[in-house]
């Protein structure tokens, strides 16, 4: 039998031991071996009494937990970077294997914990703190395993892809959906890390390491949130013909160089992630073998992320030699080239309102003009009061020369209000 600890009984620790519990049989045939928490790591043991724990003992004293030789594997899932990343040091110096669900630890101390792990012969696992549910950890470690990865696009959050589908869909402005998702529980009580981009980033970080061996720091990627956003982008973006989504984009260029960022994009409404809605993650792969290919699930939730869990315990458990798989490939991340997000190229979608006077076209778009901005599309509907709503698409241009045009644009006179820019990307 494996012994496991948890720490951390929220939502997705209760996942983790109902899957156990309920899977039990099934899990034991397939691994050889029974699986069984022995003992929980919570704050106030009196909030869970009524929970069928299967046996398992609730504990305040974690450092006696982490101790306890008669435990295998750690399951951290208490969230946020302290005392999270003590704990599970303190766990990986014991040998034991750690399973952790928080992108922020792994992100931000991913080295530490590979190089401790090399050292105590054992390993830790976090296919849960990328997009849930979706076996993308594991999917890159094997699955693609044969292909230089070219590319890796995600739609990695889900609460700003239901905001975004629900604005669509329901005509609503984002505060107004943001609030019924919260009231739904779908969002969290503070959403920031979620709508920021910065929860996204932080699961990019992580992707980094894994499907192109990349040593990213979150310092090393721009990222951007959907605070922006409104119905009429979005509504503009269908008349157009693209969706909008908050993507995660990584891309390897032909001279190894790379480049992270985190935006608010529009993409083409036929591309396949445009038709993943409501709070579904997906992560949408180039490789040079493979060619193109989309993982989609659940990206949150007790289950689909207890889920990941128990199969990374699983996969502990089939690997009970105790010897460190060759097949993870990012615990040996390097430092790569990262270009400069300045110099990425992009066409981007602008709206913006202004004074509808004669020669304010001609004075804005010389601004554009002027810093090499070409105007691919441009839709002026009907003013009220000599004030018009403009929106442009521009082609292709370096980021630095539209930061430059947007920030002339700001300050012009006739522009009243520079509402919103969202890049747009064919993603070919
Ligand atoms: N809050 C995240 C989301 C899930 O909305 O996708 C946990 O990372």
């Amino acid at each position: 039998m494996l012994n496991i600890g948890l720490l951390g009984l929220g939502h997705v620790g209760q996942g983790v031991l109902r899957i156990l519990l309920e899977n039990a049989d099934l899990i034991k045939e397939r691994v050889g071996q029974a699986l069984c928490v022995k003992s929980i790591g919570v704050r106030s043991p009196e909030k869970y009494q009524n929970l069928n724990l299967g046996g398992a003992t609730l504990t305040t004293d974690i450092d006696s937990m982490l101790l306890d030789p008669e435990l295998h594997i750690i399951v951290e899932v208490m969230g946020g970077e302290e005392p999270a990343y003590t704990y599970i040091c303190k766990a990986l110096k014991q040998g034991k294997y750690v399973v952790t669900a928080n992108k922020e630890v792994v992100a931000k101390h991913k080295k530490t914990f590979f190089e401790l792990a090399k050292t105590q012969q054992v390993d830790i696992y976090f296919e849960a703190a990328v997009a849930g549910g979706i076996p993308i950890i594991r999917s890159l470690k094997v699955g693609y395993a044969a292909n230089k990865i070219q590319s890796l696009t995600g739609i990695l959050n889900g609460t700003t892809n239901y905001i975004l589908s629900k604005i669509e869909e329901e005509e609503k402005e984002f505060n107004e959906v943001l609030q019924t998702a919260q009231n739904l529980g779908l969002a969290e009580a503070d959403p920031s890390m979620d709508i920021t981009g910065l929860d996204a980033a932080y699961k990019l970080v992580i992707l980094a390491a894994v499907a192109f061996k990349a040593d990213i720091q979150l310092n090393d990627l721009d990222y951007e949130g959907i605070e922006s956003i409104g119905l009429k982008d979005i509504q503009y973006a269908k008349e157009l013909g693209y969706r909008i989504k908050l993507l995660a984009l990584s891309k390897r260029y032909d001279d190894n160089r790379m480049s992270f960022g985190v935006y608010p994009t529009m993409i083409p409404e036929q591309h396949l992630l445009a038709s993943v809605r409501e709070e579904l993650n997906a992560v949408y792969i180039v490789g040079n073998a493979v060619g193109d290919s989309l993982i989609t699930g659940k990206g949150a939730g007790g289950s689909p992320t207890g889920s990941a869990i128990v199969s990374d315990i699983m996969d502990i458990a089939f690997d009970s030699t105790k010897k460190l798989s060759r097949r993870n490939l990012e615990t040996n991340c390097q430092a790569v080239q990262i270009l400069d997000s300045q110099e990425l190229e992009s066409q981007f979608y602008m709206r913006l309102i202004i004074a509808d006077h004669p020669r304010v076209l001609e004075k804005l778009t010389g601004i554009l003009g002027h810093y090499d901005v070409s105007i691919a599309k441009l839709i002026q509907k009907e003013s009220h009061n000599s004030v018009a709503e403009l929106v442009i698409v521009t082609y292709e241009v370096k980021e630095k020369n539209m930061q430059q045009a947007i920030h002339t644009l700001k300050k012009a006179p006739e522009v009243h209000r520079f509402l919103t820019y969202i890049r747009v990307k064919d993603l070919v």
